[in-house]
């Protein structure tokens, strides 16, 4: 199977900015995330009792938000609210956290429900790599979480969540398990030797699932919990890296409407790709669903290629199994001739939306 994913002058000249570098070290990203979350200063938030937290971001940076949610939705006793857009609901104020999270610190929508935190007196935790944000938190002496500048959002990841959901444990309101970050570390690990760019295409799932969407048209199922989020994250980085259009649901709730949309069209869907998660240790009316849900839409798409996750731990699952997603879009998009990293519609839009200002 040559292509010139295991080409690696062509690699170089298709990706002169790195976004493939970022993603074979993400290991290292997570490591520096720990030490970021282990030195910030977050005293002014250490003994607060919180009413809830709400996760402000958009795209790369909210995708924090959707992972730590499902995360640590199986413990955390108060409410975890993602907001992505200009507002904040009306029950969020006084007595929460409010952890705005931005990459560039620039994000018009983080920044105005933010103020709108601010406004209310809730706690503050910014997240960020520079810009308005940073300048912000300098001024009002607001806890910080400082994360190195010069990557793309969606190929800082690693250090967009993982300071956040550190830093949840450091201030009480989840436990993480000091062995689930160590499976899941190991795991990363182990899957950076296996996914970068010099294992080849034979034997390197991540270029394999890269080869296998090719032309076709993905369309990403999860379920409810990780995969939705995981599934989402998917779905993005196949439109950002492989500049590909691509839509995601989730089972049991396509199970009630979805599935019955596959009966038409299927002179146009026998050119998609479905691509599933498929985690061993799922609930077996879960397992079910999947299972006779695919079998019903088979005929109807190119090929359907489940996602075997590993791991036993929720994070070591979830990193997994996004790392996995993560760079094969990056190889989406070499294997296309296409460079992953600028994202033109989104720099250009925002342009266009800082002239109102
Ligand atoms: C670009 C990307 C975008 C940004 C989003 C918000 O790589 O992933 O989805 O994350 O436009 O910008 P930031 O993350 O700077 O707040």
């Amino acid at each position: 199977m040559m292509n010139n994913l295991d080409d690696l002058k062509k690699i170089q000249e298709l990706d002169p900015t790195g976004m493939l570098k970022a993603e074979e070290d993400f290991y290292e990203q997570l490591i520096e995330a720990q030490n970021i979350a282990k030195n910030a200063d977050l005293l002014k938030l250490n003994s607060c009792e919180f009413k809830g937290v709400a996760i402000l971001g958009m795209g790369g940076s909210g995708f924090s938000a959707d992972i730590i949610k499902t995360l640590v939705a199986d413990e955390i006793k108060v409410p975890v609210e993602v907001v992505k857009g200009y507002d904040l609901p009306a029950f969020v104020g006084k007595g929460w956290l409010v952890v705005a999270v931005s990459y560039s610190g620039n994000t018009e929508e983080t920044i105005s429900a933010l103020n709108q935190a601010i406004g209310r007196d809730a706690y503050i935790l910014i997240e960020c790599s520079g810009g308005k944000l940073k300048d912000l938190a300098e001024k009002s002496g607001y806890s910080t979480l400082n994360i190195p500048s010069g990557l793309q959002p969606r190929g800082a990841i690693g250090y967009l969540f993982f300071p956040v959901y550190l830093a949840m444990d450091t201030l009480g309101l989840i436990d993480i398990d000091e062995s689930d970050v160590k499976e899941a570390l190991d795991l990363i690990k182990e899957k950076a030797s296996i996914y970068n760019r010099k294992t080849l295409t034979t034997a390197n799932p991540a270029k394999q699932l890269a080869v296998k969407i090719g032309d076709r048209l993905p369309i990403i199922y999860g379920t409810e919990g990780i995969y939705s989020a995981l599934s989402y994250r998917l779905k993005c980085e196949i439109n950002e890296n492989g500049k590909t259009p691509c839509w995601w649901n989730n089972f049991s709730e396509l199970n009630h409407n979805e599935t019955v949309g596959w009966e038409r069209l299927s002179g146009i869907t026998s050119s998609f790709i479905l691509i599933a998660f498929r985690d061993p240790e799922a609930h077996q009316k879960m397992k079910t669903r999947i299972e006779v849900t695919l079998g019903q839409i088979k005929s109807n798409v190119a090929e359907i290629v489940e996602i075997p996750v590993e791991g036993h731990s929720k994070l070591a699952k979830a990193l997994s199994a996004m790392y996995l997603g993560d760079i094969a879009s990056v190889y989406l998009a070499l294997l296309t001739g296409v460079d992953p990293t600028p994202v033109v519609k989104i720099e250009s839009l925002k342009a266009e939306l800082a002239k109102l200002d």
